[in-house]
C-alpha cells in the first residue's frame, strides 16, 4: 500500500512509516504542515502506529508528535483492510460524523504549523482548565498540552497556566473568570460540566477571547450556535461512538464472540464513566450496539458508574463477581483506570481473562496495553492524547493568527488488541 504526494510518499510496511526525499526542507513544525498535506490518492486508510525511519529526528517525542499528527491527518481517507471491516461495523451515523469531523480537524492541522510559524505566539497567554488533576488520562493529555505549547509551537512556559478544576464546575468557572480578568490570549479548557459551555462561551465572547473545549463535549445544539453565531468557539475531541463499537468488535474477535459458556448469549457488565459525559454515554451504548449488531443475544446483569475511577471499578466489580459469579462473561469498562480496577477484583475471585472472562477498556494507558500484552486485559483503545493535546493547540493558534475555525474537530480511536499492543506500547514508551 502506497501513498504519493508531492516528494512525500508514505509506505505501509508492518507498522512502519517510511517517509523520504522532504527531509532536509523538514524544519520541526514544517514535519506536521507536509504531513498532514499527504493525501490517500487510492482511498486507503492509513494507520500509522510507530516509527519513522530514513528521517532526522531530534527526540523521540518529535517521532511521536509527527505520528499523533499523521493519525490525525490521515483518519479521514478510508479503510485499510485490517479496519474496513471494524469501520463498516460502525454505524453510518458514526461514520459520517467521524470522517466529517475528522476532515475538520485535518483542514485545522494542515495550516496550524504555518500559522504558529507566522503568528508570534512568544508573548501570548494561554489558559488551560482540566475537569480534575486527579484522572489518568486527562494527566497524559495535560503534559502533551503543556510539553507541545512550549517546546513545538514556542509558547513560553510562564504563558501557559493550567489549573484543576477539581471535579467541581464552581470552582472551574471562577478560575476561566480569572483568566478572563487576567486577559488571557486564548483558553482550552476540559469542562467538569459540559452543560456549562453555553455559559462559559457567552463569557469568553464578552471578553473576546477565543476558547477550545476539549475531552467533554458541548451539546449539537451548543455547537450549532457557535457556526450560527460566529463564535470563537471550537470542540476538540474523539467520536465516543468509536470507542464502543471498537469494544464490542473486540469481543465479538474473541473465538466464542463473548459466549464463553455457550448458552447463546453474552452476559455483562458495564462500569460506566460520569454518565454526565458524553463518552459514557456513548462507549455504554455502542460497545453492547457493536453485539446486537452482528446478531449476538445479550444479556446486561448489572450497569453501574464508576466515575472514571480504578478504586471505585475494583469494588463494583467485586462486588458483581461475588453476585453473579461464573454467569458473568464479559466486564466492559468505559476506561482503563476502570479496567486495572476490574483486573484487580477478577484476579482477586481466581477468574481469568480470556479464559473464562473477558475484560476491554478504552484510553491505552501503558498499564493497560501492557495486560493486553500479557493476556490480562482483552483489548483497549487508543485515546489518542497526543493528536488530540496537539490538535487543540494548533487550533488555539489558528485564533491567534484570526483564522476561521470549525465548531467539530475530531480525532480517530485505535483499537488496540495483542496482535498490536506491543507497537503501541512502543510509540507510548
Ligand atoms: C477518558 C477517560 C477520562 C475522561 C475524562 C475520557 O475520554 O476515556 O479516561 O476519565 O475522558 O473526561
Amino acid at each position: 500500500m502506497r501513498f504519493v504526494k508531492g516528494e512525500i510518499w508514505l509506505q505501509k510496511k508492518g507498522a512502519y512509516a517510511i517517509i523520504k526525499n522532504s527531509m532536509e526542507k523538514c524544519t520541526k513544525a514544517g514535519y506536521n504542515e507536509l504531513i498532514v498535506k499527504g493525501k490517500c490518492l487510492n482511498g486507503q486508510n492509513y494507520f500509522l502506529n510507530g516509527r519513522i525511519q530514513n528521517m532526522r529526528m531530534t527526540k523521540k517525542v518529535t517521532a511521536m508528535a509527527l505520528a499523533s499528527m499523521m493519525a490525525l491527518s490521515l483518519a479521514g481517507c478510508g479503510g485499510s483492510s485490517s479496519t474496513t471491516a471494524t469501520t463498516a461495523a460502525a454505524t453510518e451515523a458514526a461514520k459520517e460524523t467521524t470522517a466529517a469531523a475528522t476532515e475538520a480537524a485535518k483542514e485545522a492541522a494542515t495550516t496550524a504549523a504555518a500559522a504558529a510559524a507566522t503568528t508570534d505566539v512568544a508573548d501570548k497567554k494561554v489558559g488551560i482548565s482540566i475537569y480534575k488533576f486527579d484522572d489518568n488520562f486527562m494527566t497524559l493529555y495535560r503534559t502533551e498540552l503543556v510539553r507541545y505549547l512550549t517546546e513545538d509551537l514556542g509558547f513560553k512556559a510562564e504563558n501557559v497556566v493550567v489549573q484543576d478544576g477539581k471535579g467541581d464546575q464552581a470552582e472551574q468557572t471562577n478560575q476561566i473568570q480569572n483568566f478572563i480578568t487576567q486577559k488571557y490570549d486564548v483558553l482550552i479548557l476540559n469542562l467538569v460540566q459540559a452543560s456549562s459551555a453555553p455559559e462559559i462561551t457567552d463569557m469568553c465572547k464578552e471578553a473576546g477571547i477565543p476558547v477550545v473545549y476539549i475531552n467533554r463535549e458541548p451539546d449539537a445544539t451548543e455547537e450549532e450556535r457557535w457556526e450560527s453565531e460566529g463564535l470563537n468557539a471550537t470542540y476538540v475531541g474523539c467520536d465516543a461512538r468509536q470507542s464502543g463499537t471498537y469494544q464490542g468488535e473486540e469481543i465479538l474477535e474473541t473465538a466464542n464472540k463473548g459466549d464463553i459458556n455457550s448458552d447463546g448469549k453474552v452476559s455483562y457488565i458495564m462500569i460506566q464513566g460520569d454518565p454526565e459525559n458524553v463518552d459514557a454515554q456513548y462507549r455504554t451504548e455502542f460497545s453492547v450496539k457493536a453485539l446486537t449488531d452482528a446478531g449476538m443475544e445479550v444479556e446486561e446483569l448489572l450497569k453501574q458508574r464508576g466515575d472514571w475511577d480504578q478504586a471505585k471499578a475494583q469494588q463494583i466489580a467485586q462486588d458483581a463477581l461475588n453476585q453473579y459469579g461464573d454467569k458473568i462473561e464479559v466486564i466492559f469498562c468505559n476506561n482503563d483506570a476502570m479496567a486495572l480496577g476490574a483486573l484487580q477484583a477478577i484476579e482477586a475471585a481466581g477468574r481469568k481473562v480470556n479464559e473464562d472472562i473477558y475484560l476491554v477498556g478504552v484510553d491505552a494507558l501503558t498499564e493497560a496495553v501492557q495486560n493486553v500484552i500479557d493476556g490480562k486485559q482483552t483489548g483497549t483503545v487508543f485515546n489518542n492524547h497526543f493528536a488530540q493535546a496537539q490538535a487543540a493547540s494548533d487550533i488555539a493558534v489558528k485564533f491567534l493568527s484570526g483564522e476561521k475555525v470549525d465548531a467539530v474537530n475530531m480525532v480517530n480511536y485505535e483499537k488496540v488488541t495483542k496482535d498490536n499492543a506491543q507497537e503501541i506500547l512502543d510509540m507510548l514508551k
